[in-house]
């Protein structure tokens, strides 16, 4: 989309673009896409797998800094029993094909959630993924597997209450700022926070992603189906985020 490309070039610079650092994307429809031609939900699903990569790689293109993918959720594990192992076989396969392209691409691989709950073998991918890709300075490509946003800020909750019982922190050292501090995004900094929430398929709800996190991000609907999302889709809605005017609760200054 050309309105973002211009920011690239000095003598083009009238039009200001905002582009967000953190975009986080519930990647939703894979079912659906299945069905449409008749095949199973687990054909989407692969689908769905290899656009991961076409996403992430246009994030990484377009300067995003921080590319947070909800993958599988704590409540995932309610599917049909065929469905959750095929979807803890999608990381493996994921990893083990588009590794050397992620590192050609100066990409890193992070991620949140119970990642000790997973499978040995999905888990394990997941870590070799993330050794293999850390020295990378590009997209922090962020999956959220086994992640449930309210377990997190239950986790936290206890974890803070051990420090206070330990004696580490007082009950007054309680803030915002420490309790993000324990949440599982910490490791992201000052980009915890999505700026721009993606949600493909229509549907229009949370379902249990970055719930602390998403306090002041934007949202963005979009009635793709996941494996049919593009390149050019996620600039429409970089290019959507750039003209929302974002005021944290408080009013634009004149
Ligand atoms: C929601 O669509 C999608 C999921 C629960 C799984 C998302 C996973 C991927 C896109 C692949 C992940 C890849 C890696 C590398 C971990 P749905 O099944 O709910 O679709 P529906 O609403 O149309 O039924």
């Amino acid at each position: 989309m050309a309105i973002l490309k211009m920011t690239k070039t000095k003598n083009e610079k009238k039009l200001e673009v905002i582009l967000p650092e953190h975009v986080a994307i519930i990647m939703d429809g894979n079912g659906r896409w299945a069905k449409r031609q008749h095949k199973s939900r687990i054909f989407g699903h692969k689908a769905g797998m290899q656009n991961v990569e076409t996403i992430a790689l246009a994030a990484n293109n377009l300067g995003v800094k921080v590319l947070t993918l909800f993958a599988f959720s704590t409540e995932n594990w309610g599917r049909p029993q065929d469905e959750v192992n095929y979807l803890m076989k999608l990381p493996i396969d994921f990893f083990n094909t588009f590794v050397p392209e992620l590192i050609e691409n100066n990409i890193k691989v992070e991620g949140i959630g119970e990642i000790d709950d997973l499978p040995e073998k999905t888990r394990q991918a997941f870590l070799n993924a993330v050794e293999d890709t850390k020295d990378n300075t590009g997209l922090i490509l962020n999956f959220a597997i086994n992640y449930g946003g309210r377990t997190e800020i239950v986790d936290a909750t206890k974890s803070i209450v051990n420090q206070v019982l330990q004696g580490k922190i007082k009950t007054e050292d309680i803030d915002e700022k420490l309790f993000q501090n324990n949440l599982l995004t910490n490791t992201l900094a000052e980009k915890a926070n999505p700026d721009l929430i993606i949600r493909t398929s229509g549907e229009q709800r949370i379902s249990n992603f970055l719930l602390w996190q998403s306090a002041y991000s934007e949202f963005y609907f979009s009635p793709k189906l996941w494996p049919d999302y593009t390149a050019e889709d996620l600039e429409e809605a970089l290019a959507a985020y750039s003209n929302r005017d974002r005021r944290f609760g408080k009013i634009r200054e004149s």
